[in-house]
């Protein structure tokens, strides 16, 4: 990886309460440009909550961030223009056809050229063959890749996906994976959040563990691996995977044992599906 000055996402001690619930209580992290990260954590961790903030649908209540070089709070018009927001439901509508969505988003951002903008995101999602059917017919990987296109139309620098493979089979996920990498290959920034250890393995450049409010470890797959002491003697060629740095810093069941927001957290995970 070549060194990166430039940040397009900077965020410095950030904190927000829903009431009494206190999510984020002072959490820091920059994303490189062009680059992937993760930002993992557990069901209710607040990753949604920072990723909302970040794209300027909620205010913080204290701390600062900047993504592409404007600040939230201050100047969310610029924000707004920078980014694109995926969230764990595909917004595509069912009855068109693949291609109708991509178009009339284009159309909506008055872009030149609605019907080239479709066909070339097709092409790039390996949606060209199902671009003509009705979404109604698409798989959960198609939908979702269709839903990562659709974010794409006018070409937004930095790209927030909020847990995109969540629900999807093994499979839609492979897909999806390859759909974000090639974002990132044509320079976009993404910004992902997932519950998912080997998502974060797989795609990120960096791992930040989100965790009671602040981020606990921040690194490369490799630096993170470097926390726990060396494989022992009778393991000679195992490596401690990511989801064994987590659990060790987490606790094995990931939670941290706040009633409230348990119920919480499962009201969230009812939504989600
Ligand atoms: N609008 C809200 N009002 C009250 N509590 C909320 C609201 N949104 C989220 N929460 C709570 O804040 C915590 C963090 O939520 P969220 O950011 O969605 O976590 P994650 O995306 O990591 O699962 C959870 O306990 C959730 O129930
Ligand atoms: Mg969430």
């Amino acid at each position: 990886m070549t060194a990166q000055r430039v940040q397009a996402i900077r965020v410095q001690g950030l904190e927000k309460s829903y009431k009494e619930l206190q999510v984020l209580r002072g959490v820091d992290f920059e994303v490189a440009r062009g680059s992937i990260f993760a930002l993992l954590g557990s069901n209710g961790a607040g990753k949604t909550t920072v990723v909302r903030i970040l794209s300027t649908l909620l205010k913080a209540d204290a701390g600062s961030a900047n993504v592409d070089g404007f600040d939230v709070a201050t100047q969310p018009a610029n924000v707004r223009e920078s980014i694109s927001l995926t969230g764990q439901f595909a917004a595509v509508d069912e009855i068109l056809s693949g291609r109708e969505n991509l178009v009339l988003v284009a159309r909506l951002r008055h872009l030149k050229g609605p019907g080239k903008i479709a066909d070339d995101l097709l092409e790039r999602f390996s949606l060209t063959e199902a671009g003509a059917r009705k979404v109604s017919t698409y798989s959960g990987g198609m939908r979702r890749r269709l839903d990562i296109a659709m974010s794409l139309i006018g070409n937004p620098p930095v790209i927030f996906l909020d847990e995109p493979t969540t629900g999807l089979d093994p499979q839609a996920r492979i897909e999806v994976w390859q759909a974000v990498r090639e974002l990132a290959h044509r320079g976009t920034t993404v910004l992902l959040t997932t519950q998912y250890l080997d998502e974060a393995e797989q795609l990120a450049d960096r791992i930040a563990i989100l965790h009671q409010g602040r981020i606990i470890v921040n690194g490369t797959l490799t630096e993170l691996k470097q926390l726990l002491p060396a494989a022992k003697v009778e393991y000679v060629e195992k490596q401690p995977t990511l989801e064994d740095v987590f659990l060790a810093l987490v606790g094995s069941d990931g939670k941290d044992g706040d009633a409230s927001s348990d119920a919480a957290s499962t009201r969230m995970s009812k939504e989600h599906r």
